[in-house]
């Protein structure tokens, strides 16, 4: 018998609920089933929502000029000066040096708790969330507390449950803005009232998640940084999301530390960013071209995805055994069950899968504790999809 080589605690209870129930899934279609997989954030999966096309001729521009050495490890200085731009322009005094440019907002995460995480740290992420901020931290023998999304009400921010779960030993407060799953879009008193509790807690720093800014149907949105003069806040965006370009792997955080708390966090910040060498050459290209780029074409891929979110929301009122609050941004819709079977929601969503072939995500897959009885699913197909999808819930929920 061989010996088998053990695995590190730390990798063997990492999960992803989202890319996990596809598992399953992929064995379906290799019985020859054809799935609708709504389970992932990724538009380019779908027909109509593309990547720009002056982006995509960027990056091949890059491509054919042999663009496709090593770069600075903190971002090609003008894909850095048109991000520190885009931050001014939203409310702060971002500069280029503030930027640093990753492979997408996930190596941006890990390298920030890799940076500010000890044993006994904690991390006060929202509940439900994206799952990353629940399993990276523990890596760095930190754990990940959640704060309460209020279900009822629009998932929004439970800030007296935030105020009561913060000590000393919270060094990052997570907010996801909009919220992946929930869509809910933060109002500027919200987030003023977040930055409050902060003000308390001198070693506590702020991620503000943005990437789904350009995606805010509220017409709400506004960067957390702007509205903070001296708790730091760290603002991560890229090109997944609102730029349409998941693939890409290019992110961004900007730091704003009014007060200059952050000189050592950040030194060791810019000693892991050396040691990773850099982010993609060609796909920075790409994504300058996007933020320097004209607009107009986001309008109609908002115009899209708003459109097949409303369809979503119109054929859940439908159904009976199903309820969702209203998203204010995002691409997304948390799904409440209301029969009895919510009370197991990976259950609910294996069934869907295996008997009527509709890959969605279980909620407790973004929160045991607030996400359970809950499904995620994407608005991102064309509507002809979406209309097949739910009506096979329908025949699901035998409605
Ligand atoms: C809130 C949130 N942050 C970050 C990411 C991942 O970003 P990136 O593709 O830049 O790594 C996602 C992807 O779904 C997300 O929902």
């Amino acid at each position: 018998m061989v010996e088998k080589v053990d695995v590190s605690a730390r990798a063997a209870s990492i999960e992803y609920a989202i890319r996990d129930v596809v598992v399953p899934a992929i064995e379906l279609e290799k019985e020859g089933h054809e799935i609708i997989r709504l389970n992932i954030g990724d538009p380019l999966a779908y027909d109509g929502l593309p990547t720009p096309e002056h982006m995509v001729a960027a990056y091949k521009r890059a491509l054919d000029s042999q663009d496709n050495g090593y770069g600075p490890s903190y971002g090609l200085p003008e894909l850095r000066q048109a991000i520190a731009e885009g931050e001014t322009r939203k409310g702060w005094p971002c500069s280029e040096d503030d930027v640093y440019v990753t492979h997408g907002v996930t190596e941006a995460l890990q390298i920030i708790f890799a940076a500010f995480l000890e044993e006994g740290s904690k991390v006060l992420a929202p509940g439900p969330h994206y799952p990353p901020y629940m399993a990276y931290p523990q890596m760095y023998g930190a754990t990940t507390v959640e704060y309460r999304l209020d279900p009822d009400d629009n998932w929004r921010i439970d800030l007296e449950d935030i105020a009561s779960k913060m000590d000393d030993s919270v060094r990052l407060l997570v907010l996801i803005n909009p919220n992946n799953p929930t869509g809910n879009v933060a109002t500027p008193a919200e987030i003023d009232a977040l930055i409050d509790i902060a003000r308390d807690y001198p070693k506590c720093t702020i991620i503000s998640d943005e990437i789904y800014d350009g995606l805010d149907f509220t017409g709400k949105m506004c960067s957390a940084a702007s509205r903070s003069h001296s708790v730091p806040v760290i603002a991560l965006n890229g090109v997944s999301k609102v730029y349409f370009a998941p693939g890409w792997r290019i992110g961004y955080m900007a730091w704003h530390d009014p007060e200059g708390r952050l000189s050592l966090v950040r030194d060791g910040v810019e000693r892991l960013l050396r040691s990773r060498l850099c982010a993609s050459t060609p796909a920075q290209h790409g994504y300058l071209a996007g933020i320097t780029g004209d607009h107009g074409w986001l309008e109609t891929h908002r115009a899209r995805v708003k459109e097949r979110l409303d369809y979503c929301m119109r054929r859940i009122g439908e159904i009976d055994g199903l309820e969702c609050e209203a998203p204010g941004g995002a691409f997304y819709l948390f799904v409440r069950i209301t029969g009895e079977s919510a009370a197991s929601d990976k259950q609910w969503v294996l069934d869907l899968l295996h008997q009527h072939h509709v890959l969605v995500v279980h909620g407790s897959g973004f929160s045991p504790q607030y996400g359970a009885g809950h499904f995620r699913m994407v608005c991102l197909p064309p509507i002809e999809t979406l209309a097949e999808a739910f009506d096979r819930m329908e025949s699901f929920l035998g409605v």
